[in-house]
């Protein structure tokens, strides 16, 4: 299964990139994602170096490289942009980042300072050329200071990053949550250590539920449609994690 269309529509897409099938990829399993709209890119969460030629070659099924013109990077990890300097190569994109990153992202050796859109903290967004609107909504502290998530008016798709994360037994992850209750065990140890405090959790929970979700597509695991998904809302709401469970 290289890509899957979660949502295609009167020339709008949003995209699921694939997966490794081989083994060899290293680290957590990362999904990246793509929406297309009339010809045109915007790539979420590339993902690290080592998946940069997996992501490539998928996408190249849906769209010419060179019309990628966004980048959208939740926030600063290795495993969400660390192939950021081979895109910059790849195609003309922007990169649409919390501006608490950009200085650190010049790290991953890309060199061209103005092509980083930094998204200010209370959020962003941006208009597709069909006229799809695509909303940064503010998540900061899940788990990183400066993190955003992506609203796809269009699709009602809401990109978490690793908000909804689940870490399975290695090829063994699901495409789609179906069924949350067993779902559940793969989620609570990240959340529990990663998130600093649950009032964060509550804070963002405020602006996602008055958004029309339909689906939630997570960084790591597996997507939530409809029924989970407010399930998933419901569940994070309510789980202590960071400092409200640490003891020492
Ligand atoms: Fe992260
Ligand atoms: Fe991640």
């Amino acid at each position: 299964m290289a890509t899957e269309a979660l949502y295609e529509k009167d020339g709008h897409g949003f995209y699921w990139l694939g997966k490794d099938e081989s083994g060899n990829e290293e680290g957590v399993q990362a999904n990246q994602y793509l929406i297309v709209e009339k010809g045109q890119g915007l790539l979420i969460d590339p993902g690290g170096f080592g998946v940069f030629s997996r992501v490539l070659v998928n996408l190249s099924h849906l769209i010419d490289p060179s019309d990628i013109r966004n980048i959208f990077l939740c926030h600063q990890d290795p495993d969400v942009g660390g192939s950021l300097a081979s895109w910059f190569e790849m195609t003309p994109a922007v990169v649409h980042v919390s501006e608490l990153w950009i200085r650190f992202l010049i790290h991953y050796g890309v060199d061209d300072i103005k092509r980083f859109r930094g998204i200010p903290d209370a959020g962003g967004s941006l208009v597709l050329p069909g006229g799809g609107r695509i909303e940064f909504v503010p998540a900061h502290f899940l788990h990183s200071p400066g993190n955003f998530h992506l609203f796809d008016h269009t699709s009602g798709i809401l990109f978490t990053g690793d908000i909804g994360a689940a870490v399975y037994p290695q090829g063994q992850t699901p495409m789609f949550v179906e069924n949350f209750e067993d779902h559940v065990r793969y989620m609570e140890a990240f959340h529990g250590r990663y998130i600093p405090t649950n009032k964060v959790i509550r804070r963002w929970l405020d602006h996602a539920r008055k958004l029309p979700v339909r689906m939630i597509a997570p960084q790591h695991g597996s997507i939530f449609r409809e029924e989970s998904a407010g399930k998933f809302f419901d569940w994070i709401g309510n789980i202590p994690c960071g400092i409200d469970v640490m003891n020492g």
